[in-house]
């Protein structure tokens, strides 16, 4: 297992290139099930649940060739016959490959995927998935750990949403595309990876509208055709970079990065007082003098996004005074918290809040990586801790975060990757 050493202390100065967006990525490598031929993907990120997917895809049939970062797939030809049956040990290890449900009972009648279980930030059940199959006309049965979707034909249906989804909502669009007739889902989730999942169907001749808003209207076609698209960059990196800029009062331009994907953030940043600018096709980031305490209450799109409460935490941590955070996605997405009060964090749990109370330095430990963005977190608070910091079990962050420490290391961080 590998292991992440910073030393803290280095401003970070210069451009970060933004990697393509993971959750934008892992929903339309599963649409690349849905057309009759072979698509393909560029500015796809190299991340280990890109490459988990990826097996997925390879497992159920599909040829799937990845050169970096530009992905081609292609539906089993001839007598291959496509596999519709997505195992514990693969969907153990990345829930969101729950999204080959939609397109496979949608273009061949059925699909039988092991339910995700639980992960380490909360239950994260796939009812509202389910639910949403079931009114577009399929039998949805759970045996030994596995949900069966079996249906003739789908039909258009209205779903209503007791939350918004992202994957749930995804999952339902690619359900959609193929079914007899009208399908409208309100309360639907609005991020851009949603717009961006609708921008891939709609080319490939599916006729979605009100992607990104509560109300999503999809009328259903027969077949949908091969297309070639390049993916959005990553809005949670360049949040997580642009938090690294500001923690460190440095000076870094974010390559590719889109502030209107990060409005929430921004203003946060902006209340914290980091200069952010759009500027030369991306997003500059400038650090300055006390960082202002801020309250954070983590909402569906376009609230302040739950990927980035633990980055914002450790920004918090340097923070003049009391910060207030409400984690109000996910039940237990406050791993971080231990690991950041060894580094000497002062921050109070109670219940969905975490007080953060600004001011002592952070000083360097070896801390223990349980989630994606609690690692990233982690990294963060190295960078400003006295002395070194060793981040353990960094597969989590390989998960979602393409050659971090290169990335940081060319703007002015002290950090290396190690055998642990
Ligand atoms: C997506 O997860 C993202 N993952 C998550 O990013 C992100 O944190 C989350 O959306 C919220 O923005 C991908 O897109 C691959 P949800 P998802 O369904 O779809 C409850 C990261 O770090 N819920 O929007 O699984 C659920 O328990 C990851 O990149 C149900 O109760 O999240 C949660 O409390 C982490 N029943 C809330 O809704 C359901 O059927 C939001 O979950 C579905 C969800």
């Amino acid at each position: 297992m590998d292991k992440i050493v910073v030393e803290g202390g280095n401003r970070l100065v210069g451009k970060i290139p933004i990697s393509g967006a993971k959750n934008a990525a892992l929903p339309i490598l599963c649409a690349a099930l849905l057309p009759t031929g072979a698509s393909t993907f560029k500015n796809v990120p190299q991340l280990a649940d890109v490459k988990t997917m990826a097996k997925l895809l390879r497992m159920l049939g599909w040829t799937v060739e990845g050169e970096k970062t530009t992905y081609t797939i292609a539906p089993p030809t001839g007598k291959k016959k496509p596999k519709l049956e997505a195992p514990y040990d693969l969907v153990k290890t990345m829930r969101a490959s729950v999204l080959v449900l939609g397109p496979l009972v949608a273009r061949y009648g059925r699909a039988r995927v092991s339910l995700p279980g639980g992960c380490a930030i909360g239950a994260r059940p796939i009812d509202q998935h389910l639910k949403g199959l079931q009114a577009l006309g399929a039998k949805v049965t759970l045996d030994h750990g596995y949900v069966e979707v079996e249906a003739k034909r789908l039909r258009g249906a209205t779903i209503v949403l007791d939350m918004p989804t992202v994957t749930g909502c995804e999952n339902l669009m690619m359900a959609a595309v193929l079914a007899k007739g009208r399908t409208v889902i309100e309360n639907a989730a609005r991020e851009p990876e949603i717009e961006e999942l609708a921008t891939v169907l709609n080319k490939m001749g599916a006729r979605i509208q009100g992607a990104g808003s509560p109300m999503m209207t999809i009328e259903g076609v027969d077949e949908l055709l091969p297309i070639e698209h390049s993916i959005m960059p990553d809005r949670i990196e360049a949040g997580t970079f642009a938090v690294a800029a500001a923690m460190t009062r440095g000076d870094v331009l974010l390559e590719g990065a889109r502030p209107e994907h990060l409005e929430a953030v921004i203003a946060k940043l902006r209340a914290c007082g980091v200069t952010v600018a759009a500027e030369s096709g991306g997003m500059r980031v400038r650090g300055g003098g006390d960082i202002n305490a801020v309250d954070i209450v983590t909402q569906p799109h376009p609230g302040f996004p739950t990927d980035m409460q633990a980055q914002f935490m450790v920004l918090a941590c340097m923070a003049k005074g009391q910060s207030v955070i409400k984690e109000m996605i996910f039940e237990n997405r406050y791993m971080h918290v231990p690991e950041l009060g060894r580094m000497g964090a002062d921050i109070v749990i109670d219940g969905r809040t975490a007080i953060v109370r600004g001011g002592p330095k952070l000083t360097g430990a070896a801390v223990m990586a349980t989630d994606l963005r609690a690692s990233a977190s982690l990294i963060l608070a190295g960078l400003v801790a006295s002395g070194k910091t060793e981040v353990l079990r960094v597969y989590h962050l390989d998960r979602g975060y393409e050659a971090i420490e290169k990335k940081l290391r060319a703007v002015g961080a002290k950090i290396k990757r190690a055998k642990q």
